[in-house]
């Protein structure tokens, strides 16, 4: 009877000293969820969660795309890069401490869009500097110009972009073109575009400035005509850097006006006073100088201070004060 009794407590005894990690688990908080999924690591792995409930560690657990082997290097970047992200980049053997720093101000840079990372990352050791890697791709510059055309989206209204690889179609004429009137030059603009630019003028004739439309609405003919005119003495490429292309031009928008003041050739207009204004001031009626000197690898044209584009205030503004082009501007913002 006594022998019995003995049995009977140390059995007890070593039950109670015989909790199961699962046990273990369940006291600390994991849910059965959590548990099936630590059960499954390495037994060094599983001492790990059994310190504590590690929140952290568990939610790593969760990726679809989780790698035991990897859950150390995956936790160097917790919390500084989404978490999806480095279980993917890490896997890949993309994400490390080398590559770290440059990744970072990539996934969190301005103008990161979600749709390029592939290419991002394919391009990240290829250029000096991370952000121009980041504009020639949005801007679509690691393709060559001319290649993989599509259509302008005219959805956008005024706000619809025409490079070397948006195209406008041959039959494409805005349906509301008014007649520049005597006095603010020549041609035909859209409404909005051609109200806004009255207001300019009106503006900067008060600053003594008597800007002038000398080139306004442009149709696809008449711009083939002008592109083709230029190739008769000019190389194809020297043509291609200062006149666009039929479809190509945004002047077949309407919306885009060359300016300059009377007795001034555009070619001249940069040395005037009122290009100046034109640059500083037309953003607050909806423009933009479209053709930056500093732009001229991402936008494939020459500086032309006389070329203004019509979008509105607040879009002309914005790409203002970012000093980026509209072609980026709108891969980021519009499309
Ligand atoms: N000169 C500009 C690029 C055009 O032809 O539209
Ligand atoms: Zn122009």
């Amino acid at each position: 009877m006594k022998k019995t009794l003995m049995f009977l407590v140390c059995f007890l005894f070593l039950c109670g000293c015989k909790q199961t990690t699962a046990d273990k688990l369940m006291k600390l908080g994991y849910s059965e969820e959590d548990i099936n999924l630590i059960e499954k690591l390495s037994e060094e792995n599983q001492n790990l969660f059994l310190e504590d409930y590690k929140e952290t560690e568990l939610s790593y657990l969760y990726q679809p795309d989780f790698r035991e082997e990897n859950l150390e290097e995956y936790l160097n970047y917790h919390g500084l890069l989404d978490q999806e992200r480095v279980v993917r980049l890490v896997n890949e053997g993309i994400l490390n401490k080398d590559s770290f720093i440059k990744l970072f101000e990539l996934y969190n840079h301005p103008y990161f869009i979600e749709k390029n990372e592939e290419k991002y990352l394919r391009y990240l050791n290829e250029y000096d500097s991370l952000r121009d890697m980041i504009e020639i791709v949005n801007t679509q510059r690691d393709r060559e110009l001319f290649t993989g055309i599509e259509s302008v989206d005219l959805s956008k209204g005024d706000l619809m972009l025409v490079n070397k690889y948006y195209q406008l179609s041959e039959d494409y004429v805005p349906d509301d073109l008014v007649n520049v009137e005597e006095g603010y030059g020549r041609g035909r603009l859209k409404k909005n575009a051609y109200e806004a630019f009255v207001q300019m003028a009106d503006d900067a004739y008060k600053f003594g400035y008597d800007l002038r439309v000398v080139s306004s609405f442009r149709s696809y003919s008449y711009q083939e005509g002008l592109y083709n005119s230029y190739l008769k003495y000019d190389t194809l490429e020297n043509v291609d850097s200062y006149s666009a292309r039929a479809g190509h031009s945004e002047h077949q928008t309407g919306l885009a006006i060359d300016v300059s003041v009377p007795g001034v050739s555009l070619d001249d207009f940069y040395k005037t006073e009122a290009a100046k204004w034109v640059d500083e001031n037309c953003y607050k009626y909806g423009f933009i100088v479209r053709y930056q000197d500093n732009k001229k690898d991402i936008t494939g044209y020459i500086d032309e201070p006389w070329h203004i584009r019509y979008l509105n205030k607040e879009i002309a503004a914005d790409v203002y004060k970012r000093g980026i082009t509209y072609d980026e501007y709108y891969a980021c913002f519009i499309e």
